[in-house]
């Protein structure tokens, strides 16, 4: 009998893939949170050199990787080939090379287990994150997805019930810490480069503008980028370590304001944060602050969860199996897709 044909239920397993980026993932899950394995292969060694993921790279080490990844998961499940009832992975968004390489994957083990398939937002994916840590959270929640590739805001009221607040409307936060670190010279990725060395520089030194920070629940760093950019060249003997904490403080205050905003305006009982940037230290730190000012619970997933991992994936797929049933096994990959606005 296959998933199709019963209940989705807390015994579902359910296999995830993930290949949308420069991350190879699958997990096994039991239910919607239970995590039996997730194994993550990250190619950042490989694409460090170029400073920044090239896709036809990405694509080749997501051919190498994912057949030993899947299987290592499986192994590490305890569950045996076949032992899975669907196989859930993500169609979009990302590089649409990348995202053929874990889809076709999918299919193919779903075709010949006889089981189901399942296509997965990978932007919906990572609301779940945090979710699977604290499964038992109260709602509405409002999310801060910040990554190398994306930067919004959400408010959800549940399992597939959100609703897009504000989106970056240029560079992602994470793509405006890797740009900076690479213009100081920091090295790739940028991210924890400018964390680290902001923990010894002054955030007040510079005062970086604070974009739209009276507007709405949109964002944009490209300006702020460019400031740092004249900002150094005007000032060649500026300490770096300055540059990257005001740098760093300046795209802090916008996100957190922006999400105490929207928690304040929608009566959210918590705050989550995801994606990579969500392991920055200084994020963390305004978000657990303004947490307990305001008396929302803080989500704030460990960096295995934070970054791409198959686990979001898997949760995801339950859900959307749950809800909206299989996938066709004729679902192309989506590069360009956004989060659905509700269910
Ligand atoms: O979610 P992720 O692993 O991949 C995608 O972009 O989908 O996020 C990677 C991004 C990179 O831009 C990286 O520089 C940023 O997350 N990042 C950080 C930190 N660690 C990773 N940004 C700020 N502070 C960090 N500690
Ligand atoms: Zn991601």
């Amino acid at each position: 009998m296959t998933v199709a044909e019963r209940d989705v239920n807390d015994d579902t397993i359910i296999l995830g893939i993930e290949t949308s980026c420069d991350e190879t993932a699958a997990a096994v899950l039991r239910g919607p949170t239970s995590v039996l394995s997730s194994v993550v292969s990250s190619q950042v060694d490989l694409h460090a050199r170029f400073g920044g993921v090239v896709p036809e790279v990405a694509s080749r080490a997501h051919v190498e990787l994912l057949t030993p990844v899947i299987a290592e998961s499986l192994v590490e499940a305890g569950v045996d080939r076949g032992g899975f009832d669907a196989v859930a992975a993500t169609y979009g968004p990302g590089l649409v090379g990348s995202l053929l390489i874990g889809l076709s994957a999918a299919k193919a083990l779903a075709l010949v287990h006889g089981v189901a398939f399942v296509g997965v937002n990978h932007l919906e994916a990572h609301l779940y994150a945090a979710l699977i840590e604290e499964p038992e959270v109260e709602m509405p929640v409002v999310v801060l997805l910040v990554s190398g590739g994306h930067t919004l805001l959400a408010l959800m009221n549940g399992p597939g019930d959100y609703r897009l607040l504000g989106s970056t409307l240029d560079d992602a936060a994470g793509e405006a810490f890797d740009k900076v670190a690479r213009f100081l010279g920091l090295g790739y990725p940028g991210g924890p480069a400018i964390d680290h060395a902001a923990m010894q520089g002054d955030p007040e030194a510079i005062p970086f503008p604070r974009a739209m920070a009276d507007e709405g629940y949109d964002f944009s760093f490209s300006g702020l980028k460019t400031a740092v950019v004249n900002h150094v060249r005007k000032h060649p003997e500026v300490d770096t370590r300055d540059v990257a904490a005001s740098f760093q403080q300046a795209v802090v205050d916008v996100l957190v304001l922006k999400a105490r905003r929207a928690a304040q305006a929608y009566h959210a009982r918590g705050l989550c944060l995801a994606g990579g940037v969500a392991a920055n230290s200084q994020l963390r730190e305004a978000t657990l602050d303004v947490c307990v000012g305001e008396g929302l619970r803080a989500l704030l997933p460990g960096r295995s969860y934070c970054t791409d991992n198959a686990a979001m994936v898997a949760s995801a797929g339950w859900h959307r199996l749950r809800s909206d049933g299989p996938s066709p096994l004729s679902l192309a990959a989506e590069p360009g897709l956004s989060l659905p606005d509700g269910t």
